[in-house]
């Protein structure tokens, strides 16, 4: 996955081109570039961040062309995979985003006509395609290459001869800005909002030709195409870092409003009795990638705690492997960014399963939300560090008010449950600004962790999965192993790490599990592995046995998971920049996985 972006206007091309990448480079930061068509079609590619293009690119005059940002899938980091890529004629640039299938035989093909290949991608064959089929009209020259491509793709094409872009849509996120005389294609509505909030979201199989006054969709048959523009209502200061050192603290401390929009609104419909979905289901079906698959984890214990209700947790990835052995269980897709493609090809089976289908994605418009029954949009705002914090705590939200609005249905909780329920969900903000105000507590405690080579993230019950996603946060920003474990598994296996150089972190609140922790913690004391707990403040038991503790307030143990992962957050961001490393773009890592 990568990010595209295209400009047509009066503009510098090269000021917004590089102006959005930054803001899609946490789709990928491997290598960037851009191609501009001034008096003739420059390129300027390298390996490496924006940042590093930016200061090494020299002045590019014109108003028209492509930019890029690279997460490599075909071909490793270098200055010849960067895109754009040229056509043998020097006159055509392509970006893409996405994965051609049949590029081999492709390139094969166009080798033996006498294309000359430079790079090692996929994508390179998309612009001798273009050049192969261009007679003096780039979208028939689009429409042409299309045909001959199996594959998913969001591209941009420019061309040094024509006043405008072309652009093509399928299973990538691909979005046009309406500009007033100009107007901007990318990946994503981020890289935009400098210019417009008037979003124009294409759809698979449809294909667009952007001029700096006129913009026209196409869909698959070439016929054209009437939208309204969507508004969107994050602004630029939503995705600036705003004084903080890193996108990923900011959004720690975002937290409480993310949270806090994020029920606004929902709580009336639960009231009303109308959120998420109308009918009770046989069972429940929760399908995610990464930190959603841990959301998806901390859900299943809600809704069974709440509404009773059989609940499974599938990896997206794997959903189509597994044989459908329920009757239509309501199927529920995690998705923040909405584009992951293991989870939209897991909403397609489920569809095909005839199993009804709710996304629960942070980005309006995005494909999941087009292609499912019903969508809860969580409001957490845009998130730009990749690895994923608000946009966390605010699934765990929507899983709350799923839990309630099953309950509800099942008849499993009384009204007086839900009110209690739902005051102290709102009181979330509070209890989470409690926690980021231990933010130097926190940054002391992670001392323990600063120089381990593997580490152990323990829990039980609801919060054995916050522990898995706080072994995740950690490993994906400090590049320390950890691993998390449910707690009672510690003694069929892993206890044979432990040693004075592996420390393990611990959630111990007092809750059912609460004796049982704090016997796994004693017997990680007892082989000499530093402990650092986590517990409810004033807990003298548990500060007995732990190295170093740092404290949550108490709250409803099914609620235990916000705050504890707010502190799990903390412990990862403080550890990873005592270890100098790149927080916000993490190695290898994309924010939006859009290949499975
Ligand atoms: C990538 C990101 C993770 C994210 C996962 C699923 O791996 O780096 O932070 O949890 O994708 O993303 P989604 O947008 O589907 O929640």
């Amino acid at each position: 996955m990568c990010g595209i972006i295209g400009y047509a206007g009066p503009r510098e091309a090269q000021e917004v081109l590089l102006d959005g990448l930054r803001r899609l480079e946490y789709r990928g930061y491997d290598s960037a570039g851009v191609a501009i068509v001034g008096s003739d079609l420059k390129v300027f590619k390298d390996k490496g961040e924006i940042s590093k293009l930016s200061t090494d690119m020299p002045r590019l005059a014109g108003h028209l062309g492509v930019g890029h940002t690279r997460w490599a899938t075909c071909g490793r980091p270098s200055q010849q995979n960067a895109h754009p890529f040229l056509d043998c004629t020097g006159q055509m640039a392509v970006v893409h985003n996405g994965i051609i299938e049949n590029h081999l035989a492709l390139r094969e093909k166009l080798i033996g006509e006498g294309h000359v290949f430079t790079s090692e991608t996929d994508t390179e064959v998309l612009v001798h395609l273009m050049e192969k089929h261009y007679k003096g009209d780039l979208h028939a020259a689009l429409k042409e290459t299309l045909k001959d491509i199996k594959g998913t793709y969001a591209m941009v094409v420019v061309r040094a001869d024509c006043d405008e872009l072309v652009a093509a849509r399928k299973e990538n996120p691909l979005v046009v800005g309406l500009g007033v005389g100009e107007n901007i294609v990318a990946s994503d509505v981020t890289a935009m909002l400098n210019y417009t909030n008037k979003a124009l979201y294409i759809m698979d199989g449809e294909t667009v030709v952007l001029r700096p006054d006129k913009v026209t969709i196409y869909d698959h048959d070439g016929v054209p195409v009437q939208r309204d523009p969507v508004v969107v209502t994050w602004t630029v200061d939503d995705a600036k870092r705003g004084g903080f050192e890193h996108y990923m603290l900011k959004e720690i401390f975002e937290q409480p409003t993310a949270i806090h929009n994020s029920l606004l609104g929902s709580l009336d419909e639960l009231e009303a009795g109308s959120l998420m979905i109308d009918h009770e289901p046989a069972s429940v079906k929760l399908v995610a990638c990464g930190t959603s698959y841990h959301a998806s984890m901390v859900g299943k214990y809600i809704i069974e705690a709440l509404a009773k209700i059989p609940t499974t947790v599938e990896l997206a990835s794997e959903y189509r492997y597994m044989p459908n052995t329920e009757e239509s269980p309501l199927t529920v897709l995690l998705t923040q960014s909405g584009e992951t493609a293991d989870t939209l090809a897991a909403a397609r089976e489920a569809r095909r399963r005839g199993c009804p289908t709710l996304a629960v994605t942070n980005v309006v418009g995005s494909t999941i939300a087009r292609e499912v029954d019903r969508v809860f949009y969580t409001k957490a705002g845009p998130e730009i560090g990749v690895a994923a914090t608000k946009t966390y705590t605010t699934q765990l939200m929507a899983m709350y008010l799923l839990g309630i609005r099953l309950g509800q249905l099942c008849h499993t909780m009384g009204r007086d449950e839900v009110r209690e329920l739902t005051s102290e969900l709102r009181a979330m903000p509070r209890y989470i600004g409690k926690v980021l105000d231990r933010g130097p507590e926190v940054e002391a405690a992670t001392e323990m962790l600063v120089s381990a080579r593997d580490a152990f993230y323990l829990g039980r019950n609801i919060n054995y999965p916050t522990m898995l996603e706080g072994a995740l946060k950690l490993k994906e920003i400090s590049y320390i192993h950890a691993e998390g474990y449910a707690a009672g598994e510690l003694k069929h296996g892993p206890l044979a790490l432990l040693d004075a150089s592996t420390p393990v972190v611990a959630a111990c609140i007092k809750d059912h599990t609460y004796a049982k922790m704090l016997a796994n913690i004693s017997e990680v004391a007892a082989r000499d592995s530093p402990i650092l707990a986590i517990g409810i403040e004033g807990d003298s038991d548990l500060a007995a046995v732990a190295d170093t503790t740092v404290s949550v307030p108490a709250v409803n143990p099914i609620l235990s998971p916000v705050p504890l992962t707010v502190m799990v957050q903390l412990i990862s961001y403080y550890t990873a920049r005592k270890r100098g490393c790149p927080i916000d773009k993490p190695r290898n890592l994309a924010k939006s996985v859009t290949v499975d």
